[in-house]
């Protein structure tokens, strides 16, 4: 296989880019294809069919385009739609879901607190992927239904945001747990304001780097990682909607400004 062939991350929006940053930092050689479904999000409050859907589609898209490799940066279509992704894919699959499980793991009292949108709570994925690490765990889940939306406007740090979060984190919070696992990569977005809201007693889990450094392993057993030097401009981007907002806000979540966002017309 070429090993010059990009990799294929996608999520419903930005929040996927948590995860893309990660691979850039972890994986500076190799070449991004990132795919943000802005005309359908939020995913997280749709039903697991009409998800799996959307993630065939977006899985047909990128493996049309050559990828080497799939990173479903996206928590509601791991939890509803990865069997169908894997099964679809003759390149490797990784996803965040299971990465977040795998951190999840290292708390100490074994309470464990998810954060994720409906869909990904309603289909109980997470606690399964803890369960299968450790079935002695406690795993709290809140649905955030509200979190996607004002990451996508770019409120990161604003009163609003705040309060919907206080909401949010009194019901775990009082379940005892000692980590908080960010189910949703929107919500790394929001981990400064979670942290001040929280404490620093509280771990909280990022799953991006954990898929990155999976994703570099696995480039590695296989050995398909890029030798020849990535420029920032080289990695593409494409959305279904409104792509210079996506450039606005995508901007916020790599700390750089993003090249030319493509609209795709299904
Ligand atoms: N970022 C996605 C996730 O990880 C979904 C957000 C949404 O579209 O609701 O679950």
């Amino acid at each position: 296989m070429d090993r010059d062939r990009p990799i294929g991350v996608f999520d419903s929006g930005i929040g996927g880019l948590t995860v893309a940053h990660a691979l850039m930092a972890a994986l500076p050689h190799e070449r991004i294809l990132y795919f943000g479904d802005t005309a359908r999000l939020p995913y997280g409050t749709k039903s697991s069919a009409t998800v799996a859907g959307y993630a065939a589609q977006i899985t047909e898209f990128l493996l049309r385009r050559d990828v080497k490799m799939l990173v479903v940066a996206c928590n509601t279509m791991a939890a509803v739609a990865l069997p169908a992704i894997v099964a679809m894919s003759p390149v490797p699959v990784v996803d965040v879901l299971d990465a977040g499980a795998r951190a999840a793991v290292a708390s100490r009292s074994g309470r464990v607190g998810v954060l994720a949108t409906l869909t990904t709570v309603n289909s109980g994925a997470y606690e399964r992927a803890i369960h299968e690490y450790r079935p002695d765990f406690t795993v709290v889940s809140q649905a955030c239904p509200l979190f996607a939306p004002l990451v996508e406007e770019g409120w990161l740090d604003h009163p609003v945001t705040e309060l919907t979060a206080q909401e949010y984190l009194k019901p775990v919070v009082a379940e005892d747990v000692d980590t908080l696992v960010l189910g949703c990569t929107h919500y790394p977005l929001l981990k400064p304001l979670l942290a001040r809201l929280v404490g620093p007693d509280m771990t909280l889990v990022d799953s991006a780097h954990t898929t990155a450094m999976r994703v570099l392993e696995l480039l590695t057993s296989w050995n398909l990682c890029r030798t020849a030097p990535c420029h920032v401009q080289e990695h593409e981007y494409f959305v279904t909607d409104l792509p210079q907002r996506f450039r606005a806000v995508g901007a916020l979540c790599l700390g750089r400004p993003l090249p030319d966002v493509h609209l795709v017309h299904w």
